[in-house]
């Protein structure tokens, strides 16, 4: 297959992008490496992917629609049928979207906008999309699934969700564009991302500073090991469904102090911690419902916290040279 892979310098794109060239799809990975967190991780994947020669690297922003359709011009050759784009580039934190409204715009809904448009434009076989499992907001359900209300938004990042699987749905209304939205539940594992909580717990018990505890651990997460992720995007690449949405997530919440004391001994060192009440836009609890992946993707994570937090902190040390 032909794919053209949005974000592929990313957390989950660099993971999805190695997977791909694994199995021997051709990638053209676009991405602007712009500067939300260290653009030297970005490059660290990226150096990893170039070395398979089916892997082709475009530096460009979605913003920029002859960029964009460079990338296009690439993909579209050949059977069509066999064409997918995987648009996981994303303004992403949805801390960050509090301060900086006007990127998630721009990114998350423009971009994306562009991306349909050419998918359109090229004829492309299918796009599969990350959403995220913001777009539940504050929803008080003990599991969330795919097919409850999501009209109520706590954050503008989950609003930008939102407002993809809307967009995408559009262009299979219109179009017949198949689209395949992928709401994932805090990703974690080996050159994840240096903003997201268990990069942060682990600087902070290597560095001997006090850990910032939001929601005085009282929330509890669906973490999903990157690999189980990665099992899901493929599946949905596959199938290649006409217009559907997804819970993809680890099947298990956790606690966030039993996350910490995973974080502590994989490290082997007990870290201060400083209690502090939920920010804003933070939600006490995710949980996905995730049959509906098991029954239409074959989708069945199988990485427990234990068994993916210690493949976080080997890499971590390994990264940071400790
Ligand atoms: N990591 C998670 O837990 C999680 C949870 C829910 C949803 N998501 C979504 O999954 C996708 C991937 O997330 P990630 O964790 O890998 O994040 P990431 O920030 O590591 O990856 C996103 C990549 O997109 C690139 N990018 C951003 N804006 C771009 C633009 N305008 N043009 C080109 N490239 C651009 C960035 O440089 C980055 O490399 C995102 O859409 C994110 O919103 C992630």
């Amino acid at each position: 297959m032909n794919i053209l892979l949005t974000g592929s310098a990313g957390f989950i794109g660099f993971h999805t992008a190695k997977a791909l060239l694994d199995r021997g799809d051709n990638v053209i990975g676009l991405d602007n490496f712009n500067k939300y967190y260290d653009p030297k991780l970005k490059e660290l994947r990226t150096k990893i992917l170039k070395k398979y020669e089916n892997f082709t690297l475009i530096r460009g922003d979605i913003k920029d629609m002859n960029k964009l359709e460079e990338a296009f011009k690439l993909l579209a050759v050949g059977d069509l049928a066999q064409t997918r784009v995987c648009h996981l580039a994303a303004q992403a934190g949805v801390r960050h979207s509090i301060e900086h409204p006007d990127e998630f715009i721009k990114d998350n809904i423009g971009g994306t906008q562009n991306v349909l448009e050419l998918c359109k434009k090229y004829k492309i076989g299918g796009m599969i999309y990350a959403s995220s499992s913001s777009v539940y907001g504050d929803a008080t359900e003990t599991l969330f699934q795919e097919d409850q209300n999501t009209d109520h938004q706590v954050s503008l990042y989950g609003m930008t969700k939102k407002a993809n699987e809307l967009q995408a749905s559009v262009y299979n209304n219109l179009f017949g564009l198949h689209v395949t939205g992928l709401r994932f539940f805090t990703v974690y594992g080996p050159l994840g991302r240096p903003d997201m909580a268990l990069y942060l717990f682990t600087n902070w018990i290597a560095r001997g500073q006090p850990m910032q505890v939001f929601g005085q651990g009282k929330m509890r997460r669906d973490f999903t090991y990157v690999d189980d992720i990665v099992s899901g995007i493929i599946a949905s690449i596959d199938k290649n469904y006409p217009c559907e949405v997804f819970n993809l997530g680890g099947g298990k919440t956790e606690e966030l102090m039993d996350y910490i004391s995973t974080v502590e001994k994989a490290f082997g060192k007990e870290g201060k911690k400083e209690f502090l009440p939920m920010q804003q836009g933070d939600v006490v609890q995710t949980s996905a419902d995730i049959s509906k992946a098991r029954e239409m993707l074959g989708y069945a994570p199988k990485t427990h916290i234990n068994e993916g937090i210690p493949k976080f902190v080997e890499w971590y040390k390994e990264y940071h040279q400790l």
